[in-house]
């Protein structure tokens, strides 16, 4: 009899109501291996909404973390006793201590239990100003996730057990509606039948041939093809595009990646066309885009790489999983095409041991651009979408875009990179790059418990500093890179004379006496850095003159490829504007009260009775 003026104040006072009335939330996922916990989230009047729907009648709780970990976390606790729905604001400070916090950021939207189910629905700011709370912003972030069977008594939550975990998400992805008509065709790259090692990780490459087409093809969508019950176990999937110069013969056989047993063909496989990880979603092309197949510029080959979790060292998993591609004869008004931007992946990435935080930067330059982009789109080509790429020991990319020295807006951006959470992020507004533009990834990483050199290079130990970009209308650009010269990285070290002419690689180093007959490589573990030089060493580096790298496709060149050019004179590292509370700069999420009012009032006569509302 309460509910009707119950209903109308919750509408009032908690903002965007009505959340769990079938008004969905445009992100959902799945936490937990065992199909217990689902999380949906979305913008809600500037705010963020968030739905957890639990195989529990206990408490659910939910939280932000650094590192995935109980420590330093921002949580939210909430459930459904005695009829009465509940919710409270916590913080763990370092020593995991659970702690009420005294300004409580969640609103409670809904709630609702039933024999098996809790349901509950909340928002906060995406930045709240609270110390104890963790600003959300583009950024990757770890959330935590635990449930218990019994609600929170007098003295809070009873520890959850193993009921717990933790996943990387990127909350403020822009909503993709590009809904497919059933009839699509589409063709499958997954792997057959894998036998995954008994090792917690096994990265799984295979080459594949793009079916023969015998016009030209639009891709418009890919889609993750995840075999039943390994939902857990395939963490992230890659596509990169190969040399056209192979025969058959590659496809035979998959192998593990970055092994030294690999054929060398795979190595031919570099630029990113596709890239989803466990969480994340497929990626639609924008309507106006599609990827070409069945012309002769269009890929041939193409390298699926796997990457394997298992913790637990399971043995007998054989694995089918891979990735379903959507194409149409309606040829879309532009060809997609893909650029890798950033530093060249080489020995002369250097980045010394100890460190807690180290910058790489890498030069799509001013040079390279205005070469490509005058000889084949004077007009300028668009970015829709941004994968951000670095291995283990990177911990934040950037992607900085200049005209004429003045910065635009940053293209990408991740603060908090995982190496285990890559996907494809799309531009919440298409970014035209013009000949004479340039850009620059800056990488920062964190060597501390690294003894030794980590040089740029293939494997996960190695390090990259690179941008793929997805962009129209294609031009022959792949690849628009840069390389620091190496003499003067050398001579930090003290390093006065190598052998010459260079017959080894790595080449040798003739004099000083200490590093002489050594490989550079061994010259510089020999060095004993200590967090200032490396402070040094680094800010020697970002001003060294850098190889310009400026590729077309199969092994072409631009003319400019080769020369030399110095780092542009801009501030670094990037400043990002201060956050201002109740909102995040980079958000375009914005309050829209007459709707969110509308939208509460007009979904009261559709509530299920058993729905409790906070009151
Ligand atoms: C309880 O609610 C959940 C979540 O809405 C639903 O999936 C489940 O079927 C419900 N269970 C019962 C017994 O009604
Ligand atoms: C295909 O490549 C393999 C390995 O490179 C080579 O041994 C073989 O002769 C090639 N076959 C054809 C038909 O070119
Ligand atoms: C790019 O240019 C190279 C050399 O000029 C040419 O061989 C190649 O076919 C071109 N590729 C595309 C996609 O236009
Ligand atoms: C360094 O290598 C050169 C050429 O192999 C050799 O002649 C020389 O004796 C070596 N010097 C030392 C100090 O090992
Ligand atoms: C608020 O929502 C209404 C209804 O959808 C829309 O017409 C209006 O443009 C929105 N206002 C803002 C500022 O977003």
């Amino acid at each position: 009899m309460r509910a009707g003026p119950l209903l109308l104040l919750g509408a009032l006072l908690g903002g965007a109501a009505a959340g769990g009335s079938g008004r969905p939330l445009p992100h959902r996922t799945l936490l937990d291996p065992d199909g217990g916990y689902w999380l949906s989230w979305g913008p809600r009047g500037g705010r963020l909404a968030f739905r957890l729907e639990v195989r529990t009648a206990g408490y659910v709780g939910f939280g932000f973390s650094p590192t995935g970990a109980m420590a330093a976390a921002d949580i939210v606790v909430g459930g459904v006793a005695h009829g009465r729905p509940y919710l409270q604001d916590y913080f763990t400070n370092a020593n995991r201590e659970l702690k009420k916090d005294t300004q409580q950021d969640y609103h409670l939207e809904y709630a609702m239990e039933n024999s098996t189910h809790t349901v509950i629905e909340f928002t906060r700011e995406l930045h709240t100003c609270d110390v104890n709370d963790r600003t959300l912003t583009e950024s990757t972030v770890r959330v935590i996730w635990a449930y218990h069977h019994e609600d929170v008594g007098e003295g809070g939550p009873k520890y959850h057990g193993s009921n717990r975990g933790t996943r990387s998400l990127r909350l403020l992805n822009p909503e993709k509606t590009n809904v497919l008509s059933a009839a699509t065709p589409y063709f499958d790259l997954v792997n057959q039948d894998v036998p995954i090692p008994t090792k917690g990780t096994t990265y799984w490459c295979q080459m594949f041939k793009i079916p023969v087409f015998q016009e030209k093809h639009h891709v418009i969508k890919v889609e993750p093809v995840i075999q039943r019950g390994h939902e857990s176990l395939v963490h992230h999937i890659l596509l990169y595009q190969c040399s056209s110069s192979f025969n058959d013969s590659v496809l035979d056989y998959g192998h593990e990646c970055y092994h030294p047993n690999m054929p060398d063909a795979f190595l031919t496989c570099e630029t990113v066309m596709f890239a989803w990880a466990i969480g994340g979603e497929g990626f639609s092309f924008p309507p106006h885009v599609g990827l070409s197949l069945g012309t002769p510029l269009d890929p041939h080959y193409v390298l699926l790489e796997v990457h394997y979790d298992n913790p637990t060292y399971k043995e007998g998993l054989i694995d089918n999983s891979g990735l379903r591609i959507f194409h149409t004869t309606e040829i879309r008004k532009y060809d997609a095409g893909a650029i890798e931007a950033g530093l060249w992946v080489s020995l002369f990435h250097t980045i010394p041991p100890g460190m807690p935080e180290f910058r790489s930067e890498g030069h799509c330059t001013l040079e390279c651009l205005q070469e490509a982009l005058e000889a084949e789109k004077p007009s300028g080509i668009h970015v829709f979408a941004v994968l951000l790429h670095a291995h283990l020991a990177g911990r934040g990319i950037r992607l900085r875009h200049f005209r004429k020295g003045e910065e635009m807006r940053l293209l990408a951006y991740d603060d908090d990179f995982d190496f285990n959470f890559q996907e494809f992020q799309y531009l919440k507004e298409e970014q035209t790059i013009l000949p004479g533009d340039n850009l620059i990834t800056e990488c920062r990483y964190n060597t501390k418990d690294r003894g030794r050199m980590t040089w740029g290079g293939l494997s996960t130990r190695n390090e990259m500093c690179l941008s793929y970009l997805l962009y129209y209308p294609r031009i022959n650009l792949t690849r628009c890179a840069s390389i620091p010269d190496i003499m003067e990285q050398l001579q930090f070290i003290g390093v006065k004379e190598i052998y010459r002419p260079v017959t080894t690689w790595p080449f040798i180093i003739k004099s000083p006496k200490q590093y002489r007959n050594l490989s550079f490589m061994d010259a510089m573990n020999k060095f004993k850095w200590t967090k200032k030089e490396g402070l040094s060493f680094n800010k020697l580096v970002l001003s060294l003159p850098v190889n310009v790298r400026c590729s077309k496709t199969d092994n072409a060149e631009w003319s400019i490829q080769g020369m030399t050019a110095l780092p542009p004179d801009i501030e670094r590292p990037y400043k990002a504007e201060p956050l201002v509370c109740g909102t995040s700069r980079s958000s375009s999420l914005r309050r829209n009260v007459s709707l969110k009012l509308l939208v509460g009032l007009t979904a009261l006569g559709s509530m299920p009775s058993s729905w409790h509302w906070w009151s």
